[in-house]
């Protein structure tokens, strides 16, 4: 019998320049084959909408191709199988896949990774059991060496990665951890609900000088989520043979031109300072040793999952949007509702 299903995607259909828009995108309704040999049919839960994709948005050359225009926004997201004609993967299991922003996805088994069995609600499976906890705990620890006593600093300390990145220094023994966020109300949530020790709205000043005032004798470790600024302001605080981990650099991310580099760049010399820049695609190997640690700390109530939820397919793109311009409080994720 033929599949009467349709599923709504989202397309991108114009290369942003600068701050994307809504009009970058088209809401697109597709008829949905019956699966075939091999093939399983699954309806997404929740979708990612992750910052790296906004430099796929562009027509450059990168660690990642392009998004092709005109086709569905790719991406992970996290479902369950409806249909399956593989021996891999039955109705009802749960699956990771990087289909992206569509109500249904349809490929061979081999897409989809089945999601290990357990309490963690689904959507952790793309925010501190998925990419962005890993991207913090690797980054954390084996990208800036991590040691217990560090003072560290953690930029977009409000967001996916960050929230992580900061409580996961407080587990594994930092003396103190400072962050930075956009507004007073993360400010609060950083230092109420995730513990962090203290934390300064960036815009209210320069980054040089709040976190001079909220770690006067210092940093050990910077985890660099924003670039700029900031990392120009952990440069100038980084105590001899201090460490940062470049993750990521968004306050860039919408800029036409390449932006100036830290101006205080010799101060690595004398300081013996390491600047690492790191992909959590080329740490997979960590992955068991990541899900034991972090997975276990989820368990016990030890590390807060904190997330933003906007729903419907059709919001994915005001959800990217929102993201880009600090929305969200921990992971942004999108639900996909339907029948
Ligand atoms: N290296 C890797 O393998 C890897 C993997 C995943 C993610 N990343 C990177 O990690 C970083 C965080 O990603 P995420 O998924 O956790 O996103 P996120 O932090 O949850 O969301 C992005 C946040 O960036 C902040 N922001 C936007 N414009 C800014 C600006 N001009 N200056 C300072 N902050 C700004 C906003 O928070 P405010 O309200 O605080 O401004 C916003 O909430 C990104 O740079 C991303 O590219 C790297």
């Amino acid at each position: 019998m033929k599949s009467s299903r349709s599923s709504k995607e989202i397309h991108l259909i114009a290369r942003p320049h600068g701050e994307p828009q809504k009009s970058d995108f088209a809401l697109v309704e597709t008829a949905v084959p019956d699966p075939g040999p091999g093939q399983v049919l699954v309806r997404n839960r929740f979708l990612s909408v992750d910052p790296y994709m906004r430099g796929r948005m562009r027509d450059a050359r990168s660690y990642v191709p392009p998004f092709a225009l005109g086709a569905v926004m790719t991406g992970m997201a996290v479902g369950e199988v409806v249909a399956s004609q593989s021996p891999d993967l039955a109705a009802g299991d749960s699956v990771l896949h990087d289909l992206g922003w569509r109500e249904y996805a349809l490929g061979p088994a081999a897409a989809f990774g089945r999601v290990p069995a357990g309490d963690a609600p689904l959507s952790a499976w793309l925010g501190v059991l998925g990419m962005v906890g890993m991207t913090a705990w690797v980054g954390i620890l084996e990208i800036a060496a991590l040691q217990p006593g560090d003072v560290v600093f953690v930029s977009g300390a409000a967001g996916a990665v960050g929230s992580l990145a900061g409580q996961i220094a407080r587990l594994r023994g930092a003396a103190r951890v400072v962050g930075s966020a956009g507004s007073a109300a993360k400010v609060r949530y950083v230092c109420d609900d995730l513990g962090f020790d203290a934390a300064f709205n960036y815009h209210e000043g320069s980054p040089a000088q709040l976190l001079a005032e909220a770690a006067p004798d210092g940093i050990d470790v910077y985890y660099d989520n924003v670039g700029g600024e900031h990392l120009e302001a952990a440069i100038g605080a980084l105590r001899p043979r201090g460490r940062a981990a470049l993750c990521g650099a968004i306050s860039q991310y919408n800029a036409e031109e390449p932006a100036p580099g830290p101006r205080n760049l010799a101060l690595l010399i004398g300081k013996r300072l390491t600047l690492r820049g790191f992909l959590v695609g080329d740490h997979v190997d960590r992955r068991a040793a990541f899900l034991a640690e972090v997975g276990g700390w989820l368990a016990e109530g030890r590390i807060r999952l904190s997330e933003t939820i906007v729903d419907g397919v059709e919001n994915a793109p005001a959800a990217f949007i929102g993201l880009m311009r600090g929305e969200n409080v921990g992971k942004m994720l999108v639900r996909v509702g339907g029948d």
